[in-house]
């Protein structure tokens, strides 16, 4: 359990290393260095503690070292159990004295413990990635909810959450959904998600992807990077989808759409990424191949029906590789289940590269400060506000020029023609 000290990581001695590779993600974050440099300047956090609930990575030590340059007193804890970079963890709060409450394999009772921590400080600012934060601060810790004057939103489950509780009357504080943002979405879902979900797979396994049936669960934007990877490493790609115009667009991507009773027949290697519970259960795992590997690159550990799994095993041998837990069923036939079920990106390889993870933070940054400014003025609402665009335009113009890309401008006749009506056919 942890104690209410500066910080609690698993050893502060593998501090050097985790600053080595912070210092590494940084090279690659060219934009979130920009912010950082010019809120080293304005200090637009001055005053304020910030708690974050993040997966503790180098990118995200990149984040908290630009919160503090602009002048916040930050805390952070993980938003996941098995996703910390102990090295990462280390550094922060050795070298950047952030209060980092984060263990790789801690259990629930630790994880729970760290939340509490950094609520227990009385943020004004919150940020999340699943809202597990926020929904202390409705819950347990609702006395702290009075002092949080905007919080941030990472994920899209995150955010699902968050509008559930707006939807029932119960938000009652402002939250900005940041994943909503083009800069993070489109981006960071996709070619993070893509990428980093097929390097946990193939350092956990050693597997070839090509000639592999892959079979994507879900046909979101991760969903729709995962699909377009796969396929770019040789894969033949099954999507399946409950929603008929996904479904339809992942056909129409070139890829065979089919029902998971019908897929799970078929796959080599599954990869959940729906944010929904139980899109993997015991009637799949039933018809599966042997030597079939299920995996999970959605927010939370409940896509992969691990109980039902457990119930139709006859015996489970953990940890056969790093990260590969094989499920040995009554049948004889076996299942490889990668990272206990969770995000196995994050999980078995490093989470997205910082250059995805430049733009997603640098619009995390840059809200933070636009709902501090607004705060401060009285006018922001209690509602899930979406990133301005203004953001968002800063974020994509300031990454566009750091990879040597321009692009064209309006011209003033065109402008007008956009705004017009009035010319139609010539
Ligand atoms: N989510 C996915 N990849 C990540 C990373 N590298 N750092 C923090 N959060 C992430």
């Amino acid at each position: 359990m942890a104690k209410a000290k500066s910080h609690h990581v698993k050893d502060t001695k593998l501090a050097k290393a985790g600053k080595k590779r912070v210092d590494w993600a940084a090279r690659d974050m060219p934009v979130l260095s920009a912010i950082a440099e010019r809120f080293r300047k304005e200090k637009p956090f001055r005053g304020s503690k910030m708690s974050a609930c993040m997966h503790v990575t180098a990118e995200t030590a990149n984040l908290m070292r630009t919160l503090k340059a602009g002048g916040a007193d930050v805390a952070l804890c993980a938003s996941n159990p098995l996703t910390t970079q102990d090295d990462v963890a280390a550094s922060l709060a050795v070298d950047d004295k952030v209060a980092t409450y984060a263990i790789r394999g801690e259990d629930s009772k630790t994880y729970y413990s760290h939340l509490r921590l950094v609520i227990e400080r009385g943020p004004q600012l919150t940020m999340d990635d699943g809202a597990d934060l926020v929904s202390l601060l409705h819950t347990d810790l609702a006395k702290y909810a009075p002092a949080v004057r905007a919080s941030m939103e990472e994920t899209t489950t995150g955010v699902i959450r968050l509008k559930a509780l707006e939807k029932e009357g119960n938000l009652t504080i402002p939250v900005i959904a940041v994943n909503d943002a083009d800069t993070k979405h489109m981006f960071d879902n996709r070619y993070g998600t893509g990428q980093s979900t097929l390097d946990g797979i193939i350092r956990a396994t050693d597997v070839l992807l090509a000639g592999k049936t892959v079979v994507v669960v879900g046909y979101g934007w991760c969903g729709r990077g995962v699909a377009s990877r796969a396929a770019g490493m040789g894969s033949h790609v099954i999507v399946t989808e409950v929603n008929p115009i996904r479904g339809l667009e992942a056909a129409m991507d070139g890829y065979r759409v089919m029902p998971m009773a019908k897929a799970a027949k078929e796959g080599d290697v599954f990869i959940t990424v729906t944010g929904n519970r139980h899109v993997i259960a015991g009637q799949h795992f039933a018809v599966m191949k042997h030597g079939a590997t299920v995996c999970n690159s959605g927010h939370f550990d409940l896509e992969i029906d691990l109980v039902a799994l457990t119930k139709q095993a006859k015996r489970i041998n953990r940890n056969v590789r790093n990260c590969v837990d094989e499920y040995i069923m009554k049948g004889g036939k076996s299942i490889y289940v990668l990272a206990e079920g969770r995000l196995v990106n994050l999980s078995a390889a490093e989470g997205h590269p910082a250059s995805v993870m430049d733009m997603s933070f640098a619009t995390q940054a840059l809200a933070a400060e636009w709902a501090i400014r607004k705060s401060a003025k009285g006018s922001l609402e209690v509602k899930v506000h979406d990133v301005p665009e203004s953001i968002e335009a800063s974020v994509s113009t300031l990454k566009l020029a750091s990879m040597g890309f321009k692009i064209d401008k309006l011209t003033p006749e065109q402008k007008e023609y956009l705004a017009s009506w009035t010319i139609g056919t010539t």
